[in-house]
């Protein structure tokens, strides 16, 4: 009789043993596949921009109006400003059709066309109120293709939302370019956490992603931090672009209530503005200097960088080029990333 229970005592221990094994197993096989799936999409919608840690802005390159290309610099030094990014591994190249009305595009489509390294390059189409013809992205994609020198481009994006067409018949327009093969990947810019979404929620119903989304983010202008987007981009595997890194170039230290920036930057970044934050400059100086004499224009590129967001600076030439550049291959740490937040919130406003 004991032999008997403890038989029974012993294939039972020996069943649960196996069930408990079995779910153990289950779970880690369901648990490891999702975990897979999960990884794979993220990776898939991350792939885009592997291995890029910083792009370059190209507004400035063929823009008279509100940069001044034509007066203190122009294509030589732009030439040499190209040539500095692709010796030190610049692959990501953003433009848009309006820039310069189509200079910038055209001076980077003569370039790109000198080299054999391949480049990521991606543009924007601007929606003025009057473009609603159902053929109007594909007219303009074709004209920034013919500019550019390309038969696709990398990532299109949709420049701002302007109405009347919505944004969701922009995409399922940007998804038909996809499927046609003429287009890689799609990005929006300056829209709003809701646009963002829908945008995101049409491509996928086209077995799509919202590859990213660009918009000002800087030291001075941090509300996709708390708006809910840096959140929304991170969860859903979306590349942040990081517009105007240095803000507009006030973030390099240059600009003081003495000596303020001339024409579209002027109302913008006035003298008591640039006169408040000075004690910010002050501080990355001094980060800048503990890090073997980094500058402040580096320590704001690395801050984005730091943040997980991707800085496309523009630059005039070289010497703006190489310097940007070096805000790359260290890093701030923890506790400068907090001081640096911490001087940015008093005086951004
Ligand atoms: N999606 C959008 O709506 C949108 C809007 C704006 C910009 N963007 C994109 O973001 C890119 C970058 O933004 P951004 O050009 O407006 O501003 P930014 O990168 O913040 O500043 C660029 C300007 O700062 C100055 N600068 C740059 N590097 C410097 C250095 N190392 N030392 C001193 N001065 C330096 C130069 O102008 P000065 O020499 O004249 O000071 C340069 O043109 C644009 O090219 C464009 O691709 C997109």
């Amino acid at each position: 009789m004991v032999s008997i229970l403890c038989l029974i005592v012993l294939y039972r221990n020996i069943m649960a043993r196996d069930l408990i094994k079995r779910i153990v197993e289950y779970n880690i096989l369901n648990n490891g596949q999702e975990l897979d799936m999960m990884l794979s999409s993220q990776k898939k919608e991350n792939d885009f921009f592997s291995n890029i840690d910083m792009g370059v802005g190209t507004w400035a390159w063929g823009d008279r109006l509100y940069w001044g290309y034509g007066d203190a610099y122009g294509e030589p030094e732009i030439r040499e400003a190209f040539f500095e990014c692709i010796s030190n591994g610049i692959t990501f190249f953003d433009t848009a059709e309006v820039y310069g009305q189509g200079k910038s595009e055209i001076l980077l489509g003569k370039l790109i066309k000198t080299i054999n390294t391949p480049l990521k390059i991606a543009t924007k189409m601007m929606p003025f109120p009057w473009r609603i013809s159902s053929h109007s992205l594909k007219k303009a994609l074709t004209a920034s293709l013919k500019r550019l020198g390309l038969s696709k481009i990398d990532l299109y994006q949709m420049h701002w939302p302007l109405k009347p067409v919505p944004v969701t018949e922009w995409m399922n327009r940007m998804a038909d370019l996809v499927e046609e093969g003429l287009v890689t990947a799609v990005g929006v810019s300056n829209y709003n956490l809701g646009q963002i979404i829908s945008a995101h929620e049409v491509l996928r119903k086209r077995g799509l992603a919202l590859t990213s989304v660009q918009l000002e983010y800087h030291l001075l202008d941090r509300r996709v931090e708390t708006n809910g987007i840096m959140d929304y981009c991170r969860e859903q595997g979306i590349k942040l672009i990081a517009y105007s890194p240095l803000a507009s170039g006030v973030l390099t230290g240059k600009y003081s209530e003495k000596t303020p920036p001339r024409g579209g930057r002027a109302s913008q970044y006035n003298r008591s503005r640039l006169e408040r934050i000075q004690p910010l400059l002050r501080t990355m100086i001094r980060i800048g200097n503990e890090h073997g004499g980094k500058t402040a224009g580096q320590v704001a590129l690395n801050w984005i960088m730091c943040k997980g967001a991707l800085p496309i600076p523009g630059a005039k030439n070289i010497d703006q080029m190489a310097q940007n550049l070096g805000a790359r291959g260290w890093q701030l740490d923890e506790s400068e990333i907090g001081m640096l937040d911490e001087i940015s919130r008093k005086v951004a406003q």
